[in-house]
């Protein structure tokens, strides 16, 4: 008998089934393989490698600096850790705006260099035919509408997006173009909660939302913001689930402090 324990994986197709059955998709970001390790084993359905690498893990303003190389990186660190879990990758900004081919051959390279299982991209009619092209190749694609970060120099700030209801009806527009054009699921950003619930009711693709309210099949958030590792982006949407900047902070306090006095290491920590 064998004592080998089979780990189900999460697909495209279990996060349809979770929204037909009206059960909601858990995602956070993640970057690291240590990180991933932990998330992945405490039951989260889909780690997202997000081009908010180049702002949580790089140090950048915004998420535009960081290369394709550098999210296949990250990308790779996480496909290693995950047992059960969906990875998807972020296309970055300027790997796929160029043309259809471009996005393509972006898209592969994260598929065959990380072994992610799928990829997000950025926005509405401009990019449906990239999205054809990809999802023609067998490539799961995850689309993102709302607040779109890559965007932030055209739009000039991060406020909520899709108030006015000219600015929501495109967003319905683009939500039905995506799906129409094979996203297996899309991200809205910081859009009001009801026209999240309006989306998530439309399309029959799984929604998830970062700031879009509690009407949609799933939720996803930074996983630094999350753990309270950043410590001043505090939008109405986050919840923090612990402080780890300041419990970083008073650990690290305390080593300096055994370091110096000489209490670190002690009789049982040397050889
Ligand atoms: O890059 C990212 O972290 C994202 C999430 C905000 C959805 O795109």
């Amino acid at each position: 008998m064998s004592t080998h324990h089979e780990i189900k994986r999460v697909t495209t197709h279990t996060l349809q089934s979770m929204k037909v059955q009206g059960e909601q998709i858990s995602m956070l970001t993640a970057y690291d393989f240590s990180m991933a390790t932990i998330l992945d084993e405490a039951g989260i359905d889909v780690l997202l490698v997000g081009d908010s690498a180049s702002n949580v893990m790089a140090g950048h303003e915004t998420t535009l600096p960081i290369t394709l190389d550098q999210m296949i990186y990250h990308a790779q660190s996480v496909v290693r850790a995950c047992k059960r879990c969906l990875v998807i990758v972020d296309l970055p900004f300027g790997s796929y705006q160029g043309n259809s081919k471009e996005a393509l051959n972006s898209a592969i390279r994260i598929m065959k260099e990380a072994g992610a299982h799928g990829i997000k991209l950025e926005g509405g009619a401009e990019v449906i035919e990239s999205i054809k092209r990809i999802v023609g190749a067998g490539v799961p694609v995850m689309g993102h509408l709302g607040l779109t970060p890559q965007s932030i120099y055209k739009f000039g700030t991060y406020t909520v997006r899709a108030k006015e209801e000219e600015e929501a009806e495109i967003l319905i527009n683009n939500a039905m173009a995506l799906q129409e054009a094979g996203c297996f699921s899309i991200v809205l950003e910081k859009i009001p909660a009801s026209l999240g619930t309006e989306v998530a009711n439309q399309l029959k693709i799984p929604i998830i939302g970062i700031g879009a309210g509690g009407g949609v099949d799933g939720q996803v958030l930074v996983m630094h913001d999350m753990l309270g590792i950043t410590k001043n982006f505090s939008p109405r949407f986050l919840r923090r689930y612990l402080n780890l900047y300041e419990d970083i902070t008073d650990a690290t306090k305390q080593y300096i402090n055994d370091v110096k006095t000489g209490d670190f290491p002690n009789e049982k920590e040397q050889y």
